[in-house]
């Protein structure tokens, strides 16, 4: 299993679907995540799951039209939205999902508070940041920003783990996190993805300690909205 997969894993492991029946994934591209997620939690008996992805881009969503095979007793429901605003009533799903979306947000934070919003009470909501504050992030964020001046494209923006603790520790919320630690900048054009030893050890070094986690690469929240 690759480092993308065994992520995508440990990830979607947090949400417990169990008895869910509205769910979420803000930001779902070409919707491959959401269709392992139908696959691998979603594909025994159980209660029917209307299944929301959402996406800023129309042709991705077009795309998944085409490819998306839902169990029987899924609905998927293809929505083509931005972070932050987010066209749902409050207090709407039981699980939310973003994953490798917020760093394409102009604004994470309030991407995550609108997410919030929408989640009910007792329900559960799992993202993903990067950290700026790591080999992987340091270079990212200069490659990024070079790229964007020279030549336009997308600004990625790298956070501060603590910023986001601070922001949730204001909501009625309770949550853990994990960090993934980053070995070597995988950013890096061409050649990042050959240097990636999490694909040569077949190993996760992960962390929940609040220390080693403001210096990981990318980062990972679990939230449960209280009721
Ligand atoms: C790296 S892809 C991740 C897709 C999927 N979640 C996955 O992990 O395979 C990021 C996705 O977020 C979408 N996206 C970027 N900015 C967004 C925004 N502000 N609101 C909603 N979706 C956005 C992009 O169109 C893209 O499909």
């Amino acid at each position: 299993m690759g480092y993308h997969v065994r992520y995508q894993k440990k990830f979607i492991d947090c949400l417990a679907f169990e008895d869910s029946t509205t769910i979420l994934e803000c930001g779902s591209g070409t919707g491959e995540i959401a269709q392992f997620t139908m696959e691998q939690y979603l594909s025994e008996d159980g209660p029917n799951v209307d299944f929301y992805l959402a996406d800023i881009s129309a042709t991705l969503l077009n795309s998944v039209r085409e490819n998306l095979s839902p169990p029987k007793r899924v609905t998927p429901h293809l929505i083509q939205a931005t972070a932050g605003n987010l066209p749902f009533a409050d207090n709407f799903f039981d699980r939310i999902y973003a994953l490798s979306m917020l760093w394409y947000s102009p604004n994470p934070k309030q991407s995550i508070l609108d997410m919030l919003r929408i989640l009910k009470p007792g329900g559960l909501m799992c993202f993903d940041v990067m950290s700026v504050l790591n080999t992987t992030g340091i270079i990212g964020n200069l490659g990024n920003k070079l790229s964007v001046a020279m030549q336009g494209g997308q600004r990625v923006t790298y956070l501060l783990p603590s910023e986001i603790k601070r922001m949730l520790r204001r909501e009625n919320v309770a949550f853990d996190v994990t960090g993934y630690m980053p070995i070597l900048p995988t950013t890096l054009p061409g050649i990042g993805n050959h240097l990636n030893l999490y694909n040569a050890l077949n190993w996760l070094p992960q962390t929940e300690n609040a220390l080693f986690i403001e210096f990981c690469n990318k980062i990972i929240y679990c939230v449960r909205k209280n009721g």
